[in-house]
């Protein structure tokens, strides 16, 4: 699997953006696969690259019956051989296929078996007793946690932002949907220091802003410092207003921000996290936050899958 495919830096071109004297791009990650897409490609790599190390056989993972981690994970593990296994949130999904998601199926149309387990299992997940247990069940597994989010993942974005920096070496600011902070934490790690650091910056320093798709959206902050561990950090913010009422929560505005954004430069977002990536990048920038001569990256995480085929349910993704 190459590890940094490059994908088109697009510059959006918009009437506002020349009024406000900045240079708007976006990063098309969407397009680096076209079933593993945006940050699920570079959160999967690394981890791959271990499981075939340790010559494990299956890929076990974790999400809800939306999840695009779920989905990538089938996929991958289809092209490198691997077998698959999901454990899903919603015990109920078990004598009932045909309630399956569009995730679901697709991932099953992948090879990926399912274990599901009830809401109140699936908070105990991650405990070591029950990881234990899971390994000891599935000596061969390798076990990635829910959205694939771990340090190896973090490591996934070095090249990313090698190819954002080849691109677009003198950029001002990224901006990136959370969910876990595990993305953001691989941006603001790998963001180069030297440029920062450039005469030119010093005006407008390097800012990396993180859009939280949940409520209160601070609590991430310690899990996001704490995957930088000692990396010296550029700026970062989180802007915690723009969930829109919570996770796979909409609101009108949103969808008529998203409906004009696909309409004007035909690019398609997902409803859950980019959407609301770029509502937010348009309410800052109405409110001056970005600087005349700012170049401002919008970063396309991907997690179209979950559009297809969904209809309203679309907005469940995970
Ligand atoms: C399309 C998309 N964008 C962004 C994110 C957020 O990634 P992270 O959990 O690393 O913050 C996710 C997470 O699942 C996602 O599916």
């Amino acid at each position: 699997m190459n590890s940094n495919k490059k994908t088109p830096l697009t510059k959006l071109k918009d009437p506002l953006f020349e009024t406000h004297k900045i240079t708007v791009y976006m990063k098309r990650e969407e397009l680096n696969h076209p079933h593993i897409q945006g940050n699920k490609w570079h959160k999967l790599i690394p981890n791959l690259q271990v499981a075939i190390e340790q010559h494990k056989t299956t890929l076990l993972t974790f999400g809800g019956a939306y999840s695009n981690h779920i989905a990538a994970t089938a996929v991958a593990a289809q092209e490198l051989g691997f077998k698959s296994i999901g454990i899903i949130r919603g015990q109920e999904l078990a004598l009932h296929p045909e309630k399956w998601s569009h995730t679901l199926q697709q991932a099953a149309q992948y090879g990926m078996t399912f274990q599901f387990i009830t809401r109140m299992a699936y908070r105990q997940k991650s405990t070591p007793s029950v990881l234990k247990q899971l390994q000891s069940d599935y000596p061969k597994a390798y076990i990635i946690p829910e959205g694939g989010s771990n340090a190896l993942a973090i490591k996934g974005f070095e090249p990313l932002m090698q190819q954002i920096e080849t691109q677009s070496p003198n950029w001002t600011h990224l901006l990136s949907a959370v969910g876990t902070g595990a993305t953001l934490a691989g941006l603001i790690k790998y963001t180069p220091f030297e440029i920062c650091r450039s005469k030119e910056a010093q005006n407008n320093p390097r800012t990396i802003l993180g859009i939280p798709v949940l409520k209160q959206g601070d609590y991430l902050k310690p899990n996001i410092q704490a995957w930088l561990e000692d990396t010296p950090a550029h700026p970062w913010k989180l802007l915690t207003d723009y969930h829109c009422g919570g996770y796979a929560k909409t609101s009108e505005p949103l969808l008529q921000r998203m409906r004009d954004f696909e309409q004007t430069f035909d690019i398609p977002l997902d409803p859950i996290y980019t959407a609301k990536m770029v509502y937010a990048f348009y309410d800052q920038l109405n409110q001056g936050v970005f600087k005349p001569g700012s170049k401002v990256i919008l970063l396309h995480t991907g997690g179209l899958q979950g559009r297809k085929l969904e209809g309203t349910r679309q907005n469940k993704q995970g």
